[in-house]
């Protein structure tokens, strides 16, 4: 491995103190709100990441299978057209390497000429991750950047003269609100070179009772994925939440596209959290919303490349057409 790049503090309790003072900082704010709301980017703790993991290998998550059908039966193809000249494959989030795996080996397969570089706020997890891929992957070139998407990337304007292609696989796009995503999709445009290239999964919309399904699946492991943030914010904040006493709850908005998670609190109850040196007070059937899971027109999605500044390279589909992996090009 190259040595990895700091965007980011470098020391590691400088680290955790400052992700711990957000994390403390948001669930008070989120707690506080008359409709309470907690944030799902901090769902993926150890157990949490565990759990998500279980929930990709579950048959009712259908987006897993559907986004390595895309994969396996279009690389030829993504490859193809992004192995023009020498390039940095920068993945933001990189998750377990899965899907990965499969463009790596294949890139390689084409003797593309490039660098993998995942990027993530976590040195452990990347650390973990480029081993990985290095022990399974031979003759790969892996250059991690520790530090926040935007900040990595930026780092990359200024460090390499290579293009970029950034992969921002599996729905995660889904997770933001509309204008975080048009946000999001901006600011990744001033921070890419012309010529640069995006490879981003959207989860297409479907028929609801198969949306319903995936986000409440029947062995209850999604359920788990949401009450283990009020497991973690007991361990990590000093709070009682008594989790028995707050019910998973996953609905579709139909105007708006977005699955939506909450946890309903069973009873009125009252739940102390030290770490904010306040306590909170639930009504019996409260919701606290947990997580948006945007499902996407195509025409959404071709929407949002227009008025970010990409140009639309190729949509590549499942054979479901359950989604989609769009490449979009800087022009
Ligand atoms: C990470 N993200 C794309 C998942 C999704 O489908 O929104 C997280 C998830 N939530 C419940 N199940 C999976």
């Amino acid at each position: 491995m190259t040595e990895m790049i700091h965007v980011e503090a470098q020391d590691k309790q400088a680290e955790k103190i400052n992700l711990h003072d957000e994390f403390k900082a948001e669930v008070h704010a989120g707690l506080s709100k008359p409709r309470k709301q907690l944030s799902s980017k901090f769902f993926y703790d150890e157990i949490g990441s565990d759990l998500f993991n279980r929930i990709t290998r579950h048959p009712d998550y259908y987006l897993t299978q559907c986004e390595l059908d895309i994969l396996n039966t279009h690389k030829n193809e993504i490859a193809e057209l992004i192995n023009s000249r020498a390039f940095n494959l920068v993945e933001l989030g990189p998750g377990e390497g899965i899907k990965t795996k499969i463009l790596l080996n294949n890139l390689l397969n084409h003797q593309a000429n490039f660098t993998y570089t995942p990027i993530d706020i976590s040195t452990a997890y990347l650390q973990e991750l480029s081993t990985k891929i290095e022990n399974e992957i031979k003759g790969i070139s892996v250059a991690p950047i520790h530090g926040d998407y935007f900040h990595g990337l930026n780092w990359l304007k200024t460090h390499s003269n290579k293009k970029n292609v950034v992969l921002f696989l599996g729905s995660s796009i889904g997770n933001f609100d509309l204008i975080a995503t048009q946000h999001f999709l901006k600011h990744l445009w001033q921070v890419l070179n012309k010529q640069d290239e995006v490879i981003l999964g959207f989860d297409l919309r479907k028929d609801i009772k198969i949306l319903l399904r995936a986000y409440d699946d029947d062995q209850g492991i999604t359920k788990q994925f949401n009450l283990n943030l009020l497991r973690r914010i007991n361990d990590e904040l000093g709070a009682n939440f008594n989790i028995k006493q707050f019910q998973h709850y996953a609905t579709y908005n139909v105007y708006t596209g977005a699955m939506e998670s909450y946890l309903l609190s069973k009873i009125k109850q009252k739940v102390d959290i030290a770490a904010c040196q306040q306590s909170y007070l639930f009504d019996a059937l409260e919701p606290i919303h947990m997580e948006y899971s945007h499902k996407y027109l195509l025409s959404q999605i071709e929407e949002l490349a227009k008025e970010s500044g990409f140009a639309i390279v190729k949509h590549f589909f499942d054979k479901k057409q359950f989604f989609v992996d769009t490449l979009w090009r800087k022009e």
